[in-house]
């Protein structure tokens, strides 16, 4: 096997996974608007354990219909949607796939906020700076819902037999607006200090080790260093690595069994998925958002502008940093983060298609196994290209984030046309996850 670390074993407290390479966690409108499940998403995840990764985190799952970011979402907000989650679940491990689901709640970052709750609740009641998503304070009565809304979709995450869940503490979602010090504003006892601002996300690792035992799968994704005041100058840091990594140690203490690293206090964010800012796919689908935040006409007529745009796209790709440290963007956050927590897995995302740099990660101890998004949406079959040998795709991801800025309006795919011999085949591959279209 030339790639033996690549395909090694990796165990956790409580599960065991075939090899290091994890499908990242990829949201995608494949559902219905109600956050019922389809066959869709069922397809769309098949491809991926086909492919041959060791285990596949799901996409943003809301676990209060609150929390919703965008309809089309399966939700895992009541009892009625364990049997959906069950029979993705067995897709999955026939091809001896492990299963996680990410366990989330939007807050106040929204894409289009749907009918039921126009507002979100975050931490605090200002609205996101980038969209500027209306939101409300949460009271003490509606942190304790939410927490136990957390710790009821791993109980349904755990009886729909799948392997693990994840807590999506990353990327400016809900989690993020309590521990960031860019965001949380409040001055109760879930704001000021770190002890404070990590007290909401401690309580639902316990809440859901009160609820499903010890011996069920939980990670955290977490956004190591939050990068708040990339764009927006005006805004504070957010949180630094050092704040992160005394987050995860009481999270180990908690009951956490793997850390997810990440970065960035909003999603998207020029650290994440880090590459470029296609303007004018965005032109195109920005539009869909214009409704749902005050600050949304502002930034869609700046993208529409031919100099405003150029300017933003450059501040964008500054705040980026180099396009040649894409891949492994997030290592020495994932390193710093393997030395303090030191007995439990940690998983490191970011730009990763490059078996050697992956090895070298791993034999490094850099981390254990790295999480990839958009290189498995383009080439779903990369490990397998691993397997035999081929150390990087011949016909690789770009880092363009055209798949990034279509999904909020496009069914999730790799919209590069120059990866494809005609539009047409890109478009037919796109549409090839609504086949076969019955629910089995
Ligand atoms: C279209 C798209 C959707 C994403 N959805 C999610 C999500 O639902 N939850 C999450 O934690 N990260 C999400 N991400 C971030 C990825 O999981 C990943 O961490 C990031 O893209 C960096 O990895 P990559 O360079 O391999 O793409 C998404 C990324 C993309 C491009
Ligand atoms: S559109 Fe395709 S090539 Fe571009 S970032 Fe997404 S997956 Fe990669």
């Amino acid at each position: 096997m030339p790639y033996d670390r690549i395909f090694s074993t990796l165990t956790f407290r409580n599960l065991t996974v075939k090899n290091r390479i994890f499908r990242s966690n990829v949201a995608g409108r494949f559902d219905n608007y109600d956050g019922t499940g389809t066959q869709a998403r069922i397809n769309w995840e098949a491809k991926f354990a086909r492919g041959g990764v060791g285990a596949i985190i799901s996409s943003f799952v809301p676990v209060h219909p609150r929390g919703r970011i965008l309809p089309n979402y399966a939700t895992i907000v009541s009892d009625d949607r364990i049997p959906f989650w069950r029979a993705l679940g067995k897709v999955v491990h026939e091809h001896d796939c492990k299963y996680i689901l990410q366990l989330s709640h939007g807050g106040r970052q929204r894409d289009i906020p749907t009918i039921d709750y126009p507002v979100g609740l975050s931490s605090t009641a200002r609205q996101d700076p980038l969209h500027g998503f209306e939101c409300e304070a949460m009271t003490t009565a509606q942190i304790k819902e939410s927490i136990q809304a957390f710790a009821e979709g791993a109980r349904r995450a755990r009886e729909a037999g799948l392997d693990g869940v994840e807590l999506h503490g990353a990327n400016g979602y809900l989690i993020t607006q309590f521990l960031s010090s860019g965001i949380n504003d409040r001055t109760d006892e879930y704001g000021g200090v770190l002890a404070n601002r990590a007290r909401f996300v401690r309580e639902i690792v316990q809440a859901i080790r009160a609820r499903v035992g010890r011996d069920f799968h939980l990670q955290m994704k977490i956004s190591a260093t939050e990068f708040n005041n990339a764009l927006l100058p005006e805004e504070p840091p957010g949180n630094t690595l050092q704040d992160s990594l005394e987050v995860c140690k009481w999270l180990v203490d908690d009951g956490v069994d793997a850390i997810h690293v990440s970065s960035g206090s909003a999603f998207p964010h020029p650290k994440n998925p880090p590459g470029d800012l296609p303007v004018d796919e965005l032109r195109k689908t920005y539009d869909s958002l214009i409704s749902s935040g005050s600050l949304a006409l502002r930034n869609y007529l700046l993208f529409m502008g031919r100099f405003t745009s150029a300017l933003f796209k450059e501040r964008w790709e500054t705040a980026r940093g180099p396009r040649d440290r894409i891949e492994g963007i997030n290592l020495p956050d994932a390193r710093a983060i393997k030395q303090a927590v030191g007995t439990i897995p940690v998983l490191c995302t970011g730009g990763f298609q490059t078996a050697a740099i992956i090895e070298t990660a791993i034999a490094r101890g850099d981390c254990d196994a790295v999480s990839i998004a958009r290189p498995l949406i383009a080439n779903n079959d990369l490990v397998q290209q691993f397997e035999r040998g081929i150390g990087r795709p011949a016909n690789p991801c770009t880092y363009c984030n055209k798949c990034l800025v279509n999904a909020p309006e496009n069914p999730l795919g790799c919209y590069e046309e120059t990866r494809f011999p005609s539009r047409d085949a890109m478009v037919q591959e796109i549409l090839s996850v609504y086949r076969p279209q019955t629910f089995q």
